[in-house]
């Protein structure tokens, strides 16, 4: 009899509920005992942690968010607060944990792996910036949710011939911008991973008239070197040189709560029942995640210690598309 338990943590990612539900579920059926912890490493330090039975995981498929709760810990990432949850899973006869989120997550797990503590990760995140993974739970969601706000807000631009601003989540990476601009026909896209000129900006945008388009619709990622706010403060203190004005809307948290599709839901049951296998094969120190299209495992020191790289090309891409 194993006795395992299951976190989320960081940022909640429509999926992760599959993925637990996957946790569960496989754990049983292997006959171990199957417990969840509150609201990530902060109940983990507290002792905060419940049976999950079958049931538990019922009608949690189709959810967004955690039912276990997440949350982000400063305390974690002292010594003190990780010897913390070490103790705590002693106490509890705790056999193994796995741990589903993104970076920040992912180093505490690796933390923890390398107190000797049985862990493996599940890549979860809608920033998709997580080595190991070449797409994570939560993003194809995320972009469904950025999209639909594009597709409505291009409506509106048209009929009105505005330009404006629309910023999406993912904190340093550029991931979600850049699809989102892509596949929402963006006419530019700012993101932290190239430098950004707003005069450039102003330019690209006037020539998108020029070419006799009816809007000029701007993507940008929450990190870039200018966001939302202060490329809307620059193009209002220049707005009579550059001869017009952006509307801005910030995203936020709202791609964060979309209802997980079919792929994100299958990407969190395919990650949370391989992740219980390397468990079971006494395989851990890793994080289980899709790489060419098929779920893999890396050691997690490896993915703390890189970073994932974002394939510009598409960039160049958009740019033409845009024409
Ligand atoms: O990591 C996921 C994410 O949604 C990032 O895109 C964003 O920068 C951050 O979390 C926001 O964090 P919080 O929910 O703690 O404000």
């Amino acid at each position: 009899m194993k006795r395992i338990a299951v976190l989320t943590s960081g940022g909640d990612a429509p999926g992760m509920n599959a993925a637990i539900r996957a946790v569960v579920r496989t754990g049983l059926d292997k006959g171990w005992d199957v417990f969840g912890i509150r609201h990530g490493y902060v109940g983990l330090m507290a002792g905060n942690i419940v049976p999950l039975r079958a049931r538990d995981a019922s009608g949690i498929i189709h959810r967004g968010g955690t039912i276990l709760g997440s949350a982000r810990s400063a305390e974690f990432k002292t010594e003190d607060g990780r010897l913390k949850a070490l103790r705590t899973l002693h106490e509890h006869e705790l056999e193994a944990l796995i741990v589903i989120g993104g970076g920040g997550s992912q180093i505490g797990a690796y933390e923890l792996s390398h107190m000797d503590f049985p862990v493996v990760g599940v890549a979860s995140t809608i920033d998709n910036d997580l080595y190991g993974s070449e797409i994570t739970i939560g993003v194809d969601t995320a972009l469904h949710v950025a999209l639909e706000a594009i597709d409505r807000l291009k409506v509106t631009a048209s009929s009105h011939q505005r330009a404006f601003l629309v910023e999406v989540m993912g904190r340093d990476c550029g991931y979600l911008a850049l699809i989102t601009g892509i596949t929402g026909g963006a006419e530019a896209i700012v993101m932290p991973e190239i430098e950004t000129d707003p005069e450039a900006l102003a330019s690209e945008l006037r020539a998108s008239y020029e070419r006799g388009k009816a809007h000029a619709l701007v993507v940008v990622a929450e990190g870039a070197q200018y966001n939302a706010a202060e490329l809307s403060r620059y193009f209002q203190e220049h707005r009579e040189r550059l001869g017009f004005e952006l509307r801005v809307t910030i995203l936020g948290h709202v791609q964060r709560g979309g209802v997980p599709g079919p792929f994100d839901r299958l990407l969190a049951t395919r990650l949370g029942a391989a992740a219980t296998e390397h468990l079971a094969r006494g395989q851990h120190g890793l994080l289980v995640g899709l790489l060419k299209g098929e779920i893999a495992a890396t050691p997690l020191a490896e993915v703390v210690a890189n970073k994932k790289p974002l394939d510009l090309r598409l960039l160049e891409l958009a740019r033409v598309l845009a024409q």
